[in-house]
């Protein structure tokens, strides 16, 4: 197999993003070690310390940066000193959507895994969650609601009048639908498609094209779900779920519920993907502010996201499953950190989990 080479832009941004980074890069470097890979990485500002440092929460050099790279790996942005600037301005919004739509990153993996090790984290009833679960939500990245023209604020005679558009188009809907049916292809061959049929058109037309698009994939099912039932069903029985497709703010709000049942946001990863092997992969929890810069965030979201990148942009299944085999081997052997950690148990650090995860891929234990 070709080694795998190439540029990754390292975005780390706010909060715990630094930190949580400079452990995940230990891993990393086991990874490429162990692996002959010869990758570069390539550190940019973005989010808060972009804007303090460039007036910008996504500098064009930033950008300029993630064109020449394979992959992003991104941290997370955001904090409380920028939390007073215009909607516009402000890190999460001002750095993430343009990343998202300047390299069509149209189709979000968010999956949201419960380690069976870990069936007290969930808020669930430990029988709701028995054994764990495991869901992918297939999340639309680009259109709908978040991009929807018209978006505007008007003044009136009475006041103001605002309008965001859901919009989507077949071509919209089909390639993200591909997306979540090669992913069910290596699942558990299930899909269900989230929408509000009853009562939106562009939910009709999400039917229709998906229903299509099935057709193409015999081995698969297709079943359909109103989003507000799906909600309701992801807190009473999450693990019926394999793969969720939505519409993209259906894709935000369902996939916050389920990395909430999964029980910590600090272990959930995710990929951003367009046209081609480009994709950006962050974890799915925020920057964390209250517990920034103690050494206690947990790092494991963004080394599984590094396993996604391997994976998916780098074409490098058998070091992704190294990562993901040595992170489900320290879950397995008591390693905590301090958001999953049981009452009366100790904790570790960021460091210290990353460090381990690192020995056992170097010394070939991904098995643990
Ligand atoms: C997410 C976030 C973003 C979104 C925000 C920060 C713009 O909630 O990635 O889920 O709504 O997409
Ligand atoms: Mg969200």
């Amino acid at each position: 197999m070709a080694v795998p080479k190439g540029l990754v832009a390292v975005l780390a941004g706010d909060g715990i993003g630094p930190e949580v980074m400079a452990a995940t890069r230990e891993v990393c470097t086991a990874v490429e070690k162990a692996y002959g890979f010869q990758l570069e990485w390539k550190e940019g500002l973005v989010g808060g310390a972009a804007i303090d440092a460039r007036a910008k929460a996504l500098p064009d050099e930033t950008v300029d940066l993630c064109r020449s790279a394979q992959a992003v790996l991104f941290g997370s942005v955001g904090g409380p000193k920028w939390e007073s600037l215009p909607p516009n301005e402000q890190p999460e919004r001002a750095a993430l959507l343009p990343l998202r739509k300047i390299f069509g990153l149209y189709a979000n993996l968010r999956p949201a895994v419960l380690y069976p090790e870990l069936v007290g984290c969930s808020p669930l009833r430990p029988d709701r969650v028995a054994g764990g679960f495991d869901v992918l939500v297939v999340r639309e990245l680009t259109g709908g609601l978040y991009f929807g023209k018209p978006k505007e604020t008007v003044k009136t005679a009475q006041g103001e009048r605002a309008v965001d558009s859901m919009v989507y188009e077949t071509h919209e809907i089909e390639r993200v639908t591909q997306v979540a049916f090669r992913a069910a292809a290596g699942r558990k061959k299930r899909v269900t498609l989230v929408d509000k049929a009853n009562v939106l058109e562009t939910s009709l037309l999400w039917r229709k094209v998906v229903k299509g698009i099935a057709a193409q994939h015999p081995a698969i099912t297709l079943d359909f779900i109103y989003v507000d039932n799906a909600a309701m069903q992801l807190v009473r029985e999450p693990g019926r779920f394999d793969v969720l497709l939505c519409e993209n703010l259906f894709g935000d709000i369902i996939s916050d519920e389920a990395a909430a049942v999964a029980g910590s946001l600090g272990m959930l990863p995710s990929a951003s993907l367009g046209q081609g092997s480009f994709g950006l992969y962050e974890p799915a929890g925020g920057s964390a502010p209250d517990i920034a810069g103690k050494g206690i965030a947990n790092p494991l979201a963004q080394i599984l996201s590094v396993a996604l990148m391997l994976e998916i942009s780098f074409s490098s299944p058998e070091a992704a499953r190294a990562i993901r085999e040595a992170v489900a081997g320290v879950i397995r052997d008591g390693w905590r950190t301090a958001d999953i950690v049981a009452p009366g148990e100790k904790s570790v650090g960021t460091r210290d989990i990353a460090k381990e995860i690192a020995r056992r891929i170097a010394s070939g234990r991904g098995k643990g």
